[in-house]
């Protein structure tokens, strides 16, 4: 099985009692070492076990994962690269249950495939084809393992599984119907071939983080989705350069672009098809082809996680970028809900939703979970972060109101709904601060202060040049970091800031909690704050505060620490914004010019308040978090281990980078597979104690 399973750190039995232990201490675990191995390694006095992976059926009547490349009836199974993840309890009776600590659903992303020149290769018998065309049968395989799970969960004489016959358990994939909401819902710039009417699309794809609503039903972020549709070589032309175009590029897709896997190559149905994002037809309003098609992707989607019946919705007032999670601020009775969001590619932002409907203590348990997020979701103010120097900050609303937005000269917005769509460009419009990718959020259930990974940025530069920017206060690092003898310029090892909530809705305070870097790195502009060989990380990631314990866990997807150590998980005790004073990061330019920034910093962590509790196997990505209401399990998710094989060696187990899990004891064949591990304490604590 997996590493640390044996006895307590302390030893079982043989505690000394003159030296009683105070009440059990969070982090009291002795920390986990960085690690190269093809293991997940947690503390001693733990057990991780392996839940739920690739492949694993979720109905009855699909056989076993055979993991040679040649299963198929993914709608019926595991996706790929589990990501996000929310608990949802269930009573004994199957229905939602808030209390419920033994039985449950998770709801969990299926983000993306382990992919080499267009081919999911592990996921096709001979790794697949990797020239265009794609064969029919492995376009509709890798279609089916992008998109949502929902699956059963219980615990039984001890031991947690997933419950592969539930009648509760269901997938989201990226041809699934789903109905647009919204203020963008019947817009001229959503009408497809599919949907004439713009009110449908299909799919939820590249699912990244998550959230959970205050009704009860689970929101799934889509981050990455543009890479998967292609733009003819003269297509700016065909759409007689219309706005369209302007749009199309800001959100990464030129003409000309490739998708990442030439789905649109299977064949002649609209399934396939659909990914061509250009304009083939003769419409004046796009309703004969896909020149759309692109405007239906790349929202916050709400899932009634407890009734597979009811349809999925795209909530496009939340606004259209690269989705990460969406974390609510407290509810109060009689006040607007706040959701945060970022959006995660270089030098973009962090947004805010503010809801029109205030909050009812009469929606937390509704019969109709939908109808509730009809009523808070289609309707509100969406702002964009402004950082200043001075550690104040303000939300500026994206709206027709606002002059920067309706007198934008790079893009002429109409309405609304253009906003929702448009997002970006609205944010551009008002100047809102580039960050150093935005990744998840979190909100700390003890002060409402709200968390932002920001996980790196090759960008940022000290002597800019073409697309690169100089560090600001909220984004202060510019530096080289060696990787081996290659080397790594920006912001390689990300940072997390966290933003107070100022007397009005537009204004907030902030500082930078956490810097990830090395520790032996340079303490006044790369290791500011001052790591230890137990808490030092790179590139994080998922991010989630635990109810129970307030444990702010945080997760990384790295590459640049990916030399000494796998990616790891971090449980940390903060404090809150502005209790570390000030730092000044002092730097010299080229022509021998200085730079100071002075950015207000997080107090520094101890080995009390940060601690690694958790490092996974080759090649994988540590993501998505979801606990128990008692917090005595979480379940966390092990994103694509084994990335780094080469697709020529697909038929060659010893050259696989990672055998995990099967090298843990779970599951047939020895293909690397993305899975969800269960982690309990031996002695029945609080996890993180
Ligand atoms: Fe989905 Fe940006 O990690
Ligand atoms: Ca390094
Ligand atoms: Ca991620
Ligand atoms: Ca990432």
């Amino acid at each position: 099985m997996l590493t640390g399973c044996g006895p307590t750190a302390r030893g079982a039995g043989v505690e000394d009692n003159s030296t009683p232990p105070s009440k059990p201490e969070l982090l009291s675990y002795n920390p986990v070492a960085k690690s190269l191995a093809d293991v997940v390694s947690i503390p001693a006095g733990y057990t991780a076990s392996v839940l739920f992976a690739l492949g694993d059926p979720i109905s009855a009547s699909v056989p076993a994962y055979k993991n040679d490349g040649t299963d198929g009836d993914f709608e019926q199974r595991a996706g790929d690269h589990h990501d996000g993840m929310e608990w949802f309890g269930l009573s004994a009776n199957g229905s939602r249950d808030d209390n419920a600590t033994e039985r449950g659903l998770l709801a969990m992303n299926h983000e993306a495939t382990t992919d080499e020149k267009l081919s999911s290769f592990f996921l096709h018998a001979n790794g697949g084809t990797s020239t265009l065309p794609r064969p029919a049968a492995e376009v509709d395989k890798e279609t089916a393992i992008h998109g949502v799970a929902v699956i059963e969960v219980a615990k039984s004489a001890g031991k947690w599984a997933y419950v592969p016959g539930s009648s509760q358990n269901f997938r989201l994939t990226a041809l699934s119907p789903i109905e647009i909401a919204g203020p963008a819902r019947g817009h001229a710039q959503l009408i497809t071939k599919y949907s004439p009417t713009g009110t449908m699309t299909r799919g939820t794809l590249n699912n990244c983080g998550t959230g959970k609503t205050p009704w009860g039903t689970f929101l799934t972020g889509e981050e990455n989705w543009f890479g998967y549709f292609t733009r003819g070589a003269a297509d700016d032309a065909a759409r007689g350069n219309d706005k369209s175009v302007t749009s199309l590029k800001r959100y990464g897709r030129s003409q000309g672009a490739a998708s990442r896997h030439g789905w649109e190559t299977g064949g002649a149905d609209d399934k396939y098809q659909r990914w061509n994002n250009s304009k083939t037809g003769a419409s004046a309003n796009g309703s004969d082809d896909y020149r759309n098609e692109m405007n239906g992707m790349g929202y916050i989607v709400e899932i009634d996680a407890y009734d597979k019946t009811r349809m999925a919705k795209k909530r496009t007032a939340l606004g259209r970028f690269a989705h990460e999670s969406a974390a609510f601020g407290k509810a109060v009775v009689g006040q607007p809900l706040s959701i945060y969001m970022g959006d995660d590619s270089r030098g973009e932002y962090i947004y805010k939703f503010v809801t029109t409907a205030v909050w009812s203590a009469a929606d937390a348990n509704p019969t109709d979970r939908m109808a509730v997020g009809d009523k808070y979701l289609d309707s509100g103010k969406l702002y964009a972060a402004k950082f200043n120097a001075d550690g104040t900050g303000t939300w500026v609303e994206l709206a027709m109101t606002n002059t920067a937005v309706a007198g934008y000269a790079t893009y002429k917005f109409a309405d609304a709904a253009d906003i929702a769509i448009n997002t970006r460009l609205a944010a551009d419009a008002v100047g809102a601060t580039k960050m150093d990718r935005p990744e998840w959020n979190a909100v700390n259930p003890a002060n409402g202060e709200i968390y932002f990974t920001l996980t790196n940025n090759s960008n940022r530069s000290i002597d800019p040049t073409g697309s690169q920017y100089l560090p600001d206060a909220s984004n202060p690092r510019a530096y080289t970091d060696m990787k081996g003898t290659s080397k790594q310029n920006g912001n390689p090892n990300g940072h997390l800031v966290r933003l107070k909530e100022g007397a009005s809705v537009s204004s907030f305070s902030w500082d930078v909690y956490l810097f990830g870097a090395e520790a032996g790195a340079d303490k006044s502009l790369v290791n500011i704050s001052a790591l230890t060989a137990d808490q030092d990380f790179s590139s994080p990631d998922g991010l989630v505060f635990s109810k129970a314990t307030g444990i702010c866990w945080i997760q990384t997807d790295d590459g640049a620490y990916t030399d000494v150590s796998n990616c790891m998980m971090l449980a940390a005790v903060p404090g809150q914004v502005g209790d570390g004073g000030k730092k000044t990061l002092s730097y010299t330019k080229a022509d021998g010019s200085k730079l100071d920034i002075v950015t207000p910093v997080g107090k520094a962590a101890t080995e009390s308040t940060l601690k690694r509790f958790l490092v996974g196997p080759k090649g994988s990505e540590i993501t998505g978090l979801a606990e128990t209401p008692d917090g005595k399990a979480i379940f966390v998710n092990i994103q694509h281990p084994g990335e780094g094989t080469a697709m020529a060696n697909v038929g060659d187990a010893t050259k696989y980078q990672s055998q995990w899990p099967s090298n843990a004891g779970y599951g047939a064949g020895k293909r690397p597979r993305s899975a969800t591990i269960v982690i309990t304490k031996n002695d029945g604590g609080k996890i993180g104690t």
